[in-house]
């Protein structure tokens, strides 16, 4: 029950923050002001952070680990690699050309951490 739920949120919270993070780096690369509306500034925080939560959550439901279980540890640290590339796309880098590269890469390492999400594996494309 509390399994369900708990992965209900993770997977919703998941599609939110994809679907903001797309959105904003189209509003980035048209340089919209939409951009700066306070709901954009506020919502993608309050929504990973309950992915986050989620997550760790589950992971203690399954009674595993990151630090422990080598696939929840490389899918914490690309959580962090994710949201580092997010503030460079969406904040942070100095050139247009920057923040479409960061842009990109974290759509990258967002497909991998849905991989070893799958499989259990932090080399999912290794096997
Ligand atoms: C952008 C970040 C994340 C994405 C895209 C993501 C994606 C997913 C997906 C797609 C699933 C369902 C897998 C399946 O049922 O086949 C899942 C489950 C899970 N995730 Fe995440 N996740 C993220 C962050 C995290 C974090 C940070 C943690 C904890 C450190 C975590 C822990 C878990 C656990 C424990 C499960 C349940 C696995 C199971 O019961 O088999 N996730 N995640």
């Amino acid at each position: 029950m509390a399994y369900s739920l708990l992965k209900q949120l993770h997977l919703t919270t998941i599609a939110i923050t994809l679907i903001l993070f797309v959105l904003r780096g189209i509003w980035m690369m048209g340089q919209s002001p939409r951009l700066q509306a306070r709901w954009v500034r506020i919502v993608p925080h309050v929504n990973d952070t309950l992915l986050l939560a989620s997550g760790l959550a589950l992971a203690v439901l399954i009674k595993q680990y990151p630090l422990v279980h080598g696939w929840l540890t490389a899918k914490l640290l690309a959580l962090i690699l994710y949201i580092v590339l997010g503030t460079v796309a969406i904040k942070r880098g100095k050139t247009r050309g920057q923040r479409i590269a960061a842009w990109f890469a974290a759509l990258l390492v967002f497909g991998y951490i849905v991989a070893v999400a799958r499989t259990h594996n932090p080399l999912p494309f290794v096997g």
